[in-house]
């Protein structure tokens, strides 16, 4: 039995601002106090550097910090050495683009949408510039979700890889990435998956989806800012050049230039990483898993439709995006600028995101390139809901002015 009430409670912002109605979990998520203590526990308990001390306190650290990778293994189904840690799903997705890059030539192809986030476009385009690779974008349907059978079409010899958000950070639309892995692998590409919408919101199981290579942000999923998780095929992971070089992911160099890199997953950790993030990142699953991801994107999936039916006989908002079964509801108030009416919300104590979400390529699709997102997670209530309709349904022009006077 899913407990809203009792997950609240583990939820210190929650605790302490019940004044604040969040929905802006699409742009961070709030953290339980397990992580809170996780970090607290390394910083006053055993803080060391990791591989690099023998030292009691130092072989703690090592040990937890390497024991996250057994525990997101267990979460996304691979192997530990699977798993590397970088700063962010930003940070991951440069290093694929970047380090695939060698393997690349002019005239080859990326297969991307209109819907992905800058961090899953601009590294592609300066593929493009650097290298002449073309990017060709993949047909969605009006609600962002891509065509299969028109994807089935564009491949070619050219087509190289395939990257996609498995949630879209507007629309919400889950691809379908077990079906666009078999296209993709039967036209020998590689398919990469942007999951930090998806992480923690349902059950990725990275054998079954067969995807090459699969990332995410810790902070979208109640773990702490600074953490990215880059998951990739072993024998990929060992072919793949790293664009971070330093301390921690060489084996050796020499005064002549001579360099042997470690092993994945170490190769891709230059520098001292976000130990207690990493650390924090394992109490953050863990609190997931023993909620249980399908109870949880049940819950959220009842939670949106809640919101969808509420908000759909609103005469002042247009949605974008109704249909969609899971992910942010993404809207405008007729006549209202996004960022004001977010504003207008915010005298109200109520979180959500405005403008373009850093999906700059997706007004080709919406037509519009500002939209209010409201963005739910486990926390959120029906109660919260009923207040935010409530707000929203006031949301005219004038009242908008009126804020600013
Ligand atoms: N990528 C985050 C969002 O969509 C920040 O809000």
């Amino acid at each position: 039995m899913y407990d809203v009430e009792k997950i609240r409670k583990d939820f210190p912002m929650i605790v302490n601002h019940p004044e604040l109605i969040y929905f802006d979990n699409g742009a961070t998520t709030y953290k339980p106090q397990c992580v809170i203590d996780a970090l607290t526990g390394f910083y006053t308990d055993y803080t060391s550097n990791v591989e690099r001390g023998e030292y009691s306190t130092a072989i703690r650290a090592d040990q937890a910090y390497a024991g996250t990778r057994d525990v997101i293994a267990r979460m996304i189904n691979c192997k530990p050495k699977e798993i590397a840690f970088l700063a962010n799903i930003t940070a991951v997705l440069n290093q694929i683009a970047f380090g695939l890059s060698r393997e690349l030539k002019k005239g080859d192809t990326i297969l991307i949408s209109y819907a992905e986030h800058a961090s899953n476009v601009l590294p592609w385009f300066r593929l493009k510039k650097e290298l002449g690779v073309n990017i060709r974008y993949i047909p969605l349907d009006e609600e962002g979700n891509v065509i299969i059978d028109e994807l089935d079409r564009m491949f070619d010899d050219s087509v190289r890889i395939i990257s996609l958000a498995y949630v879209t950070n507007v629309l919400g639309s889950v691809q379908p990435i077990r079906k666009i892995t078999e296209i993709a692998h039967k036209n020998d590409a590689l398919v990469v998956v942007d999951a930090a919408q998806a992480i923690g919101h349902l059950k990725i199981d990275v054998k079954d989806l067969d995807v090459d290579f699969l990332g995410f942000s810790s902070h979208k999923m109640c773990g702490p800012d600074g953490v990215g998780v880059l998951y990739g095929k072993y024998e990929l992971l060992q072919k793949m050049e790293p664009i971070f070089l330093g301390g921690g992911m060489n084996a050796r160099f020499d005064i002549d230039g001579n360099v042997l890199l470690k092993d994945a997953p170490e190769r891709f950790e230059a520098g001292t990483p976000h130990i207690e993030g990493v650390i924090g990142l394992a109490a953050a699953s863990e609190y997931l898993m023993n909620i249980g991801l399908e109870n949880i994107h049940a819950y959220e999936n009842e939670l949106r439709s809640y919101l969808i039916q509420k908000m759909l006989p609103l005469e002042n908002i247009e949605i974008y995006n109704p249909a969609n079964p899971s992910g942010p509801v993404s809207f405008n108030v007729k006549d209202v600028f996004a960022q004001d009416a977010a504003s207008y919300l915010s005298t109200k104590n109520i979180c959500v995101r405005s403008g373009h979400h850093c999906a700059k390529i997706l007004h080709n699709l919406i037509g519009v390139d500002q939209s209010i997102r409201a963005s739910l997670y486990l926390y959120n209530t029906e109660v919260e809901i009923d207040r935010f309709v409530d707000e929203v349904s006031r949301i005219t022009l004038e009242e908008t002015i009126s804020i600013f006077l």
